[in-house]
């Protein structure tokens, strides 16, 4: 997603308390990161932040990472979810458990370790990369999916959501060889039976164009066990 320079957002976000500076610092520790510590969720390539911060709002109980690697969009990201906590009453002091992190997730277990141990990891509407030879780029990737695992909790699963065909039916063979089980899988979101989905900015837009929403739900197999 293409955005326009927004000179207001890095000065912003140098003084958000939910802003991380240096992200490196928490590598194998962000559970205290947070003011408590509870089970962690890892959004990667957040956007505009609506999902984020509707997830917090929704689950106080988990600790939510959101990561994109466009500075401008996550001061976006941060009005985004000042204002859905304003909102609903609370206050920008009370955003508790969520953080948001400028970062590359092609390097991700940079500064996620398998210590972190991440309970559900997020991946809402990445970029397709439909171009064969773009494709390792994308979110959903076999080496990307490897790399998740490394600090993917036993059990805990990846929720991956696209408007793209392609991307959709090229990331559930990904998602098998990698060593994934899908667990839950819809072609057509809105209209199934899942229960809970919160609307991403992209899923907004391609909702409202009539492209229907493919969706799965991944689970990493215990490595003990499976
Ligand atoms: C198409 S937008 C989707 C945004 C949001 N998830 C939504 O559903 O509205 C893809 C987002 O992923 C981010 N992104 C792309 N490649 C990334 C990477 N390698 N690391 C981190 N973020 C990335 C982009 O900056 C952009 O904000």
């Amino acid at each position: 997603m293409r955005i326009r320079k927004k000179k207001w957002a890095e000065p912003e976000l140098s003084v958000c308390d939910f802003f991380v500076k240096n992200p490196g610092e928490h590598a194998g520790n962000w559970k205290s990161a947070f003011s408590e510590e509870q089970p962690l969720y890892l959004e990667v390539g957040c956007g505009k932040g609506g999902f984020a911060g509707q997830l917090a709002l929704q689950c106080p109980d988990k600790n939510i990472i959101a990561v994109d690697i466009k500075i401008d969009m996550l001061g976006v990201g941060r009005r985004t979810i000042v204002k859905l906590f304003e909102e609903s009453g609370k206050t920008q002091e009370e955003i508790d458990n969520l953080l948001l992190v400028c970062y590359n997730v092609e390097q991700l277990d940079k500064i996620i370790t398998p210590d972190d141990k991440i309970e559900r990891l997020f991946i809402n509407f990445c970029n397709p990369w439909p171009r064969a030879r773009h494709k390792k780029r994308r979110l959903t990737y076999p080496r990307k999916l490897e790399m998740y695992k490394s600090f993917l909790a036993d059990g805990a699963e990846i929720r991956f959501k696209t408007d793209d065909d392609g991307l959709f039916e090229e990331s559930v063979a990904y998602f098998e060889e990698s060593g994934y089980e899908i667990t839950y899988l819809t072609r057509d979101l809105h209209n199934s039976n899942f229960e809970g989905n919160i609307m991403t900015e992209h899923e907004k837009m391609f909702s409202d164009e009539g492209i229907p929403i493919k969706f799965l739900i991944a689970r990493v197999k215990n490595r003990v066990n499976d």
